[in-house]
């Protein structure tokens, strides 16, 4: 009989994101957080306090990498400091898992897939918005066909005035709404639809409120040495055309306000041959030949999962220790990337951008 595998070895480092992924990492039977990393010990001390036996803390990733009794590790810091982090543990041959946006650029997402997939590591983005119960409803319905073709989505995400301020990363360049929020709709509406090629992208983009000191979040306002320094998009939208396996033509509509004087939304609506949906509410429509509408409120009852992080702690676990096929691997961070930054630079030049995706999607 094969001897039970080793819990996996894993160390959380940025002390925000972190803590959600790394409780559900803790949780996992088969995972073990053994470190944290973050440059403020007091946010690390919290943290461990929470987390069952001995927890080594470091301010340096570099040191923490090397560490021989580290597996795995998951990054969940300011958007700058993916790729070096990252980088720095697959070169020390460790698992990586990365928070959402993969990078704050193009040829720094590219870098990090190429290097980690040559050292034939397993590597993972955290999804959450994905991974939730909701997502993977719409995305299996989608896989058994339920809508025929998905030719057209629309997918938005929008605050009225929800600009954060504790962290400058996210108001400087590589920052920016559509990175922190966009991408969360553009990735799960672009796995529901079948992880289609995008083709194109015509965008629009701009800073109408962190600049003015206006929208951030609870209606806060941060000081002016803050707000003077914001050089990221507060809002952002655009159009993706996509070529499907088969050859069909998709469309999806994307858009992402960080402030706005709109009510707050989060949505997914699909646009299938034989039915439709939208993510919130969870709901079905379809009209059948006789002419009448179906309109289905899908209440689903409890998952296997607590939280979707359980469900991304549990598929990286199983990726690593029982070598499952890695469904949400970087280079779909790379790919989004690759959208979302053909969008900003749609928006600078009024043009369209043609977007050239990574091998394998
Ligand atoms: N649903 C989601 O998946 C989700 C939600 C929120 C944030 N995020 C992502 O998480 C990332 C961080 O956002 P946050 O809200 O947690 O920010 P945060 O500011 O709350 O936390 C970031 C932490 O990283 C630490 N840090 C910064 N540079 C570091 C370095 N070089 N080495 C070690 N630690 C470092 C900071 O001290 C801080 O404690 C962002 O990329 C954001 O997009 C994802």
């Amino acid at each position: 009989m094969a001897s039970p595998k080793k819990p996996v070895r894993i160390a959380v480092v940025g002390m925000g994101i972190g803590r959600p992924n790394g409780a559900a990492l803790s949780r996992n039977p088969r995972g073990h957080v053994v470190a944290l990393c973050d440059l403020l010990e007091d946010r690390m001390k919290g943290f461990a306090a929470e987390l069952p036996g001995e927890v080594k803390l470091y301010t340096d990733y570099k040191a923490m990498c090397k560490a021989p009794d580290i597996d795995a590790v998951f990054v969940g810091t300011p958007n700058q400091w993916h790729v070096p982090i990252a980088l720095e543990a697959v070169r020390n041959g460790k698992h990586v898992m990365v928070t959402k946006p993969l990078a704050d650029s193009e040829a720094a997402a590219q870098q990090l897939v190429a290097e980690a997939e040559a050292a034939g590591v397993v590597n993972m983005m955290s999804l959450s918005t994905r991974f939730g119960d909701s997502c993977q409803y719409l995305g299996n319905l989608a896989r058994d066909n339920y809508f025929g073709e998905l030719y057209y989505a629309r997918a938005r995400s929008v605050r009225r005035n929800g600009i954060p301020a504790w962290n400058l990363g996210f108001i400087k360049k590589g920052g920016g709404a559509f990175r922190d929020m966009g991408v969360h709709v553009l990735d799960a509406a672009w796995w529901i639809l079948g992880l289609p090629k995008p083709v194109a992208v015509l965008g629009a983009a701009g800073a109408k409120f962190g600049p003015r000191g206006r929208g951030y979040w609870n209606r806060s306002r941060p000081p002016k040495e803050t707000y003077s320094q914001y050089e990221a998009d507060d809002y952002a939208g655009g159009f993706i055309t996509f070529v499907s396996e088969h050859g069909e033509r998709l469309g999806l509509q994307v858009e992402s306000f960080w402030a706005s004087h709109q009510p707050d939304e989060f949505q997914i609506e699909l646009f299938g041959t034989e039915a439709g949906a939208t993510l919130s509410p969870l709901r079905l429509y379809r009209t059948d030949d006789s002419g009448t509408n179906e309109d289905v409120n899908v209440n689903l009852p409890p998952g296997k999962y607590k939280e979707a992080w359980d469900a991304i702690a549990d598929h990286f676990i199983a990726c690593i220790l029982d070598g499952v096929t890695c469904k949400a691997p970087l280079l779909h961070g790379l790919i989004v990337q690759q959208m979302m930054e053909g969008l900003l630079k749609s928006a600078e030049t009024g043009r369209d951008v043609h977007i050239e995706t990574a091998e394998g999607s």
